[in-house]
């Protein structure tokens, strides 16, 4: 945790596991935030930020205003009093609640909104001009199955008018169960204003209280006690609040999203690839400086060339692939970003790759693997081959980044041990000869004990290819990261010489 001046609001954003430290990175570099907190799939942060630059963190699932976090919550052994505990300690004082949604309106831009609208009604509603006639506004609602392309500040006019209604004088369409004190509601305004909300609850459990309760059921309990106290609408379809709550063995956390997509579904991409905020923690990992050649020599649809060339510009991007069906749809994804003067894509193969050598200063490349990505051998087999090729298209000093199944993550560190293995027993006769008793710990891998003699011709060649391969690159980081379903690793690596 860093320290800060405390200023602005409190976020806290949700990341897939492992990419925590780059996303905390992130939030320091783009939007000055202090405070930055980073545990098992989350960042917490205060920023003083608008909505524009919260939304350009490319490493984040999705953004939250911090309505509480608290450690786990102790729960007594009868369910019906554990229920009752849990929605006191998640739900708390109405304050609170009042001031996180009265900065939510803020990020919504209402000022902006209202200043855009020039045919808003005495009330600051606008009518949608065909219901204009009988008087009774209703708030259209957004279709489930619509394409989600929209956030709430960007919902067209007249389909979705949440700052009117709320800075409007409406009622609240529910009356209030157990009216709060006045003490707990801080001014009338924002009391009006909370009134017209309605909201669903998104609630997470995981660990110890999973246990105990699903998830629904406790969604269901916090929510019919948020609104009770609140007098907001519990409202399943279409909120125009989204409250969310994980429970777990680490916290309690309580937000609000700060728009309705995850900030990992980009508007600019059409068909995704691999996980957006993967590729670009790839792209950043890679270190690319103005000017530089970035190639993907196995790039699929593309993404990790988009994520880089909306995030840095000003280089020049190569995606290359084999199958014909994949570029397709990547050279319709470059067209959709407008990234076309940036991005080009040929087809070939990632072992003979049309580029002179030492011609690309970054590689950044998702070798496949898993069902959906079969490669002709297997990848185990060819990788050898692949990251050859790739080195010798890599100029001096250039970067290459690899997104690798934890399997081939651990041979890959397992040639390496092996190289350093056999350069310590260089050393070691060496030392031995010399009369130097720098005492060298022997092997206890398996693999390392095999007779090179017995060795096939294939399996020599192999060798031969790795040592070449391992010469000439240096490891300059391993990152765990979860795919969702899977595991995998990124490998950063620096060329150091010729091959
Ligand atoms: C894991 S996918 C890449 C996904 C990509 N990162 C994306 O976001 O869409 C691997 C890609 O490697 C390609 N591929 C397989 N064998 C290849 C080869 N020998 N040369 C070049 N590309 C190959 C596949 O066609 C596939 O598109």
């Amino acid at each position: 945790m860093s320290g800060g001046r405390g200023l602005g609001s409190r976020y806290f954003c949700t990341a897939s596991r492992g990419l925590e430290q780059l996303l905390g990175e992130e939030v320091h570099r783009k939007l000055a935030a202090s405070q930055v907190e980073q545990v098992s799939g989350k960042v917490f942060f205060t920023a003083d930020a608008d909505v524009k630059t919260l939304k350009s963190l490319k490493c984040a699932e999705r953004l939250f205003l911090l309505v509480k976090k608290l450690p786990p919550i102790q729960m007594p052994r009868h369910k019906g009093k554990a229920v009752h505990v849990l929605q006191k300690c998640v739900i708390g004082e109405s304050g609170k609640w009042l001031d996180v949604v009265a900065k939510w309106q803020t990020l919504q831009e209402f000022s902006k909104r209202q200043r855009c609208t020039s045919d808003i009604t005495g009330t600051g509603i606008k009518r949608p001009l065909q219901q204009e006639d009988s008087g009774t506004w209703k708030r259209p609602k957004l279709e489930l199955d619509e394409p989600l392309t929209t956030t709430l500040d960007e919902i067209p006019t007249g389909q979705y008018h949440l700052h009117a209604v709320i800075e409007g004088s409406c009622q609240s369409k529910v009356p209030m169960q157990t009216p709060p004190s006045p003490d707990e509601l801080p001014n009338s305004k924002s009391q009006d204003a909370a009134s017209c909300i309605d909201f669903r609850v998104s609630c997470r459990c995981s660990g110890r209280i999973a246990k105990v309760f699903t998830s629904q059921e406790l969604g269901r309990a916090i929510g019919v006690a948020l609104g009770r106290q609140m007098g907001w609408k519990a409202e399943l379809r279409n909120p125009m609040l989204e409250v969310y709550v994980h429970l777990s063995d680490i916290h309690c956390v309580v937000g609000i999203p700060i728009v309705r997509l995850p900030l990992a579904s980009r508007d600019y991409i059409k068909s995704a690839g691999l996980r957006s905020t993967v590729a670009w923690a790839m792209a950043y990992l890679a270190d690319i400086k103005a000017g530089s050649l970035v190639l993907d020599p196995m790039c699929g649809l593309g993404t990790i060339l988009l994520e880089a060339a909306k995030e840095w510009p000003n280089a020049y991007y190569h995606g290359i692939d084999n199958t014909a069906s994949q570029l397709q749809v990547a050279s319709a994804n470059v067209c959709f970003a407008k990234l076309t003067n940036s991005i080009d894509l040929t087809r070939a193969s990632v072992t003979e790759l049309p580029l002179l050598a030492e011609s690309i200063d970054v590689v950044i490349c998702d070798i496949p693997f898993g069902k959906k990505f079969k490669i002709s051998q297997d990848t185990k087999t060819i990788m050898p081959n692949i990251l050859k090729e790739m080195v010798r298209v890599l100029s001096v000093n250039g970067t290459l980044v690899l997104l690798l199944s934890q399997e081939l993550s651990l041979d890959i560190q397992h040639w390496q041990k092996t190289k350093s293995h056999q350069t310590n027993k260089g050393k070691l006769d060496d030392a031995q000869q010399n009369a130097d008793t720098t005492p060298v710990e022997p092997s206890t891998h398996p693999a390392e004990k095999v007779d090179m003699e017995n060795m096939s011709a294939a399996e020599n060649e192999q060798a031969e290819v790795k040592r070449e391969v391992l010469a000439s690159l240096v490891p300059t980081g391993i990152f765990q990261v979860s795919l969702g379903v899977t595991e995998a690793s990124i490998h950063r690596y620096k060329k150091i010489s010729i091959t």
